[in-house]
């Protein structure tokens, strides 16, 4: 700290850059958020004209007053909207350019408007407000995202591929049913998104600074008037808490790790060698060296930001941690990483959606590999345990040296003669090759969820009435 005999030349050269300017400099860098609190700017003036309004109805202010603040604040609404605002770092944020703004439009009347509340709850409210709406808006992208599944998997309800544990091939499933996995992924994401909009369905404003007020305010009115279920209840919890946008972030971590297990697939279903989907030129690139390239960039760069999004939840936490009550500034931190990881949500759905529905999925690639790696040996094993009654551990046993003979004979299980199949388990009949193909092995799946084609269409027509 620089005490009264340093002088202010040296401490330029102390600072440097663009501190040069000094200790005033400096604060005004670390305390000013109208760098990105501007965007808070329509939910600003919407509850400074809530807030007006209650005042005059309350009697507290004049309705003369009330029209001359309202009126204000909708040009500043405008002259915002069109871009003919100046704002101002040495006014801090956006409450106070707003309110400075409204004080040389409308004079003295400007100074009444602040009755009755702080920055504190004013924050609280507009950063709830703007949050909601975000919600809103990842509720509709997520409808969206599962419209697009929805339709795929109507599509490819029969069209069969493999299915994968260890990304080794498991057993054969439906395109379908696959596109159906991840309608439920996102549709619990969507649940998610409802439930934190219930959540934070509550009015701060007229928390004030985190005691209440002695004003006779009406704090039913102005929630009302937001569009708000209720009030908070406790004036203190309502300055303090962020809750809502922790709740946002985590939704988004989630939601975004979903995003890039299906960028991961598409990544890995787009390679020459899967050569499951081809992307639409939108959503790829080529390569300005490799002319034969067509790289799954987009879906590359979703994986990618769901890291961020990670990191900005992991960021307000850490904020969060250890504050005491109530209201302190650290909480200014909150808005940069919710605005990034909306930004990185929201065109994470939007490039998800887009590639779901422009992709080309290559049908024959995927039955083809549907039918390798002996995919059909727990059909086989299901066989054995239903028409030979066989206990499910011995028919495992049997069928794997099935596995084994076709593979030392390098060719698939429905290819081994009955003669090879019956000296492994003499009570094998030709029958069994009616389970051994991929559509049969699917077909036969029609446990509740399973991924036969009939119970692939329960599902599509379930969401459908729900989306
Ligand atoms: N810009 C501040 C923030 O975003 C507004 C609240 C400031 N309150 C205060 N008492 N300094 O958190």
């Amino acid at each position: 700290m620089a005490d009264d005999t340093t002088d202010t030349k040296s401490s330029n050269q102390m600072w440097g850059g663009r501190f040069a300017s000094g200790p005033d400099a400096i604060m005004e860098e670390i305390n000013a958020s109208i760098g990105f609190d501007k965007k808070l700017f329509a939910q600003d003036i919407r509850g400074s004209i809530a807030h007006a309004t209650m005042l005059a109805h309350q009697g507290i202010i004049s309705t003369d007053d009330k029209d001359k603040i309202v009126h204000g604040l909708n040009t500043i609404l405008s002259e915002i909207e069109s871009g003919n605002f100046e704002f101002s770092r040495q006014l801090e944020d956006i409450h106070m350019n707003v309110e400075a703004r409204l004080a040389t439009l409308i004079g003295p009347a400007a100074g009444r408007l602040h009755t009755a509340r702080s920055r504190n709850d004013q924050v609280a409210l507009d950063f709830r407000l703007w949050v909601k709406e975000e919600l809103q808006k990842t509720e509709r992208m997520l409808t969206g995202l599962i419209a697009a599944f929805l339709d795929r998997a109507e599509e490819h309800a029969e069209s069969v591929m493999p299915g994968f544990t260890h990304l080794q091939t498991a057993q054969p499933v439906t395109f379908g049913h696959h596109c159906m996995a991840y309608v439920e992924m996102f549709g619990r994401d969507r649940s998610r998104v409802r439930h934190a909009i219930e959540h934070l369905d509550e009015s701060p404003i007229g928390a004030a600074a985190l005691a209440g007020t002695g004003y006779p305010i009406d704090r039913h009115m102005t929630a009302r008037a937001l569009g708000f279920r209720e009030p908070t209840r406790n004036s203190i919890d309502t300055v303090s808490d962020r809750d809502f946008a922790i709740e946002f972030l985590s939704i988004a971590a989630i939601a975004g790790m979903h995003l890039s297990r299906l960028a991961e697939e598409i990544v890995i279903w787009s390679t020459p060698q899967f050569g499951f989907v081809r992307l639409s030129d939108a959503f790829s690139t080529g390569s300005s060296i490799m002319p034969q390239k067509k790289n799954p960039d987009a879906a590359e760069l979703v994986r990618a930001k769901t890291g961020r999004i990670n990191g900005s939840l992991v960021a307000l936490l850490t904020i969060m941690k250890g504050l005491p009550l109530a209201y302190s500034k650290d909480m200014q931190e909150d808005k940069e990483q919710v605005f990034d990881a909306a930004e990185s949500l929201e065109l994470a759905i939007a490039a998800m959606t887009g590639m779901v529905r422009d992709m080309t999925v290559n049908t024959a690639r995927m039955k083809a590999a549907a039918g390798s790696g002996y995919s059909t040996a727990t059909d086989l094993a299901d066989w054995l345990v239903r028409e030979a009654g066989l206990p499910f551990r011995d028919a495992h046993h049997v069928t794997g040296r099935a596995v084994a003979l076709a593979e030392s004979k390098g060719c698939d299980l429905a290819e081994l003669p009955l003669s090879d199949l019956q000296a492994i388990h003499a009570e094998i009949t030709d029958k069994v090759y009616d389970v051994l193909t991929v559509e049969a092995s699917v077909a036969s799946r029609k446990s509740f969820g399973g991924t036969a084609p009939s119970e692939v269409r329960r599902q599509i027509a379930f969401w459908r009435a729900r989306n």
